[in-house]
């Protein structure tokens, strides 16, 4: 038995949900997938805002430069400028669904500055502006007919014409595409089969692949992992963002403070607590994230300090109570007051610039599949992500996904085929179970000290042996056993970690946030890396 939808959406942050609100008022019949609960999201992290050209000082061929700036020579032009263009209309959608900006007293848009910003342009809601987003975003789905979100169903894997024609089920043979995806109902633990017409991968970033990172439990990389074993493109993946300031704790855990602190005037201090980065870059603390995240590491390595300090003393404590409630409560929660007591920070995994390939009608190279928000790489960060422009691209591009989606769902013609059950392995309750908690703190570790802010050939060849490794234990263990949430995420983490790896090792050369002691220079020729299933 199948369930059998228009759309799929699998991820419930700000660009699933942006999407599936406009094909569903299209009159198509939506559902969304989440692992979690609905509410669990990459976006629900975001602090900083959204980059969008409001205000009278700016324009949109500043916003562009900051953009290629921070890019270092990969951005694709166009892309960049459609975004940024388009930003304006969609923010007003935005504003339309129920997202209240903050403002200033009198009424105009109160505008955050990040760094590799020549200007303010960042919306934000204080500093909670994920939050409020997905809210309003949440309350405007619940309200929508067309729309199911099935909370707890985990997608395993793509099913494509290919595959059923493969395995003897096609009944027509017109070409790969996408024809639904095999998910894990996780409440009833068993496997079920979903048909779809369309499926739009909306499922965020990769940070758990790292040991330390400021994103959420759910950011396995999933989309990205179940795109490339259906053979889909993926690309650029080595360009992993470390968000310089991470709040220091003796636990793994990572607690971002946004760069709008910076914004305000933070500044950050060496362990000796003297300002460093005026040495590293004419805009010092506010430079493109690559470069303040490589002079801490730099600083960290020099003097062997697990931690860097941020400094925002003497701004009245009122204002920064106001202006970052979140930042100022959590850090009061760690013994820090913010506006006396300077913050302990270290970077942390934020943002993968790469993923699955998407032209700017967010379509991936298997027709029927789409992908947008982190999961995708679009060309609009290119070697770099300028602070604030992943909220605007979701938006944009989950709106010019659903044009797209309307236009293919009416020369659509279905497969009508039943895809065939999944078949599990039959083991149980493994008391091998212990090789998911192994594996998975091994992974991360693996790629914290040798896939991480600065890299060597060898280091990263140790990790791809490792991850082999990994992945064969895995592997056999999947086939085996029933399979459960941290199994899956586990398996696409793997994938996930491979493919970085795989990418970091084309690139010959030091660009953006990709830096190698073994091609410290940068090639003359800007190049984006790809990677491809070769056994698909
Ligand atoms: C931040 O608030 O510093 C993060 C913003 C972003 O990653 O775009």
């Amino acid at each position: 038995m199948s369930r059998n939808f228009d759309v799929i959406v699998v991820g419930s942050g700000i660009a699933g949900l942006s999407f599936a609100l406009q094909v569903a008022s299209e009159g198509r019949r939506v559902a969304i997938l989440t692992k979690k609960r609905r509410a669990d999201s990459n976006t629900n992290y975001a602090q900083g805002g959204i980059a969008c050209v409001t205000a009278q000082n700016d324009d949109f061929q500043s916003h562009l430069s900051d953009t290629t700036e921070a890019g270092d020579g990969l951005c694709d032009e166009e892309v960049v400028r459609e975004i940024i263009n388009e930003g304006p209309q969609r923010v007003q959608q935005l504003v339309e669904t129920g997202v209240h900006f903050s403002q200033l007293e009198d009424g105009t848009p109160s505008l955050g500055r990040e760094g590799g910003h020549s200007r303010r342009r960042v919306l934000h809601v204080k500093d909670i502006t994920g939050k409020a987003i997905e809210s309003a975003l949440l309350r405007a789905t619940a309200r929508n007919k067309n729309i199911t979100v099935l909370e707890h169903f985990f997608a395993i894997d793509l099913i494509t014409q290919k595959k059923l024609t493969k395995s003897g089920f096609a009944v027509r043979n017109d070409g790969n595409k996408v024809v639904g995806l095999y998910a894990l109902n996780v409440l009833k633990g068993r496997v079920e089969v979903f048909k779809a017409s369309v499926i739009m991968l909306t499922t965020g970033g990769i940070g758990q692949v790292y040991q330390f990172t400021t994103n959420p439990d759910i950011a396995t990389g999933d989309g990205i992992a179940m795109a490339y074993r259906a053979g889909v493109e993926v690309a650029n993946m080595e360009f992993v963002q470390f968000h310089p300031t991470s709040l220091y704790s003796s636990t793994d855990e990572r607690f971002l403070i946004s760069e709008a602190v910076r914004g305000e005037g933070a500044i950050l201090r060496n362990a000796d607590r003297r300002p460093f980065m005026k040495h590293h870059h004419t805009l010092a603390d506010l430079a493109p994230r690559d470069i303040v995240a490589r002079a801490i590491d730099s600083e960290m390595k020099k003097s062997g300090a697990r931690n860097l300090w941020l400094d925002i003393t003497g701004h009245p404590e009122e204002d920064l109570q106001h202006r970052f409630p979140n930042i100022f409560e959590v850090c009061a929660r760690h013994g820090i007051n913010m506006a006396n007591d300077l913050i302990p920070v270290v970077p942390a995994a934020h943002y993968l610039c790469g993923g699955v390939r998407t032209n700017l009608s967010a379509e991936t190279s298997l027709p029927g599949l789409y992908a947008c928000g982190e999961v995708a790489c679009t060309g609009l960060h290119g070697a770099n992500r300028l602070a604030s422009n992943s909220l605007l691209e979701a938006v944009v591009m989950a709106h010019r996904g659903s044009d797209a989606v309307v236009g293919y769902l009416k020369n659509y013609e279905s497969e009508t085929a039943i895809p065939p059950e999944w078949v599990d392995g039959d083991a149980e309750d493994s008391d091998e179970r212990v090789v998911l908690s192994h594996n998975w703190d091994e992974l991360r570790r693996t790629m914290w000290d040798y896939v991480g802010i600065v890299r060597t050939t060898k280091r990263l060849e140790r990790a791809r042996a490792r991850i082999q490794n990994l992945s064969n234990e895995i592997y056999d263990y999947y086939w085996n056993f029933k399979v459960e949430p941290r199994l899956l995420e586990l398996r696409n983490m793997i994938q996930v970690a491979d493919l970085i790896v795989q990418c970091a090792l084309q690139r010959k050369e030091s660009r953006g946030l990709h830096y190698t002691l073994d091609y410290p220079e940068k090639s003359p020729e800007a190049r984006n890396t790809t990677v491809l299933n070769r056994e698909f």
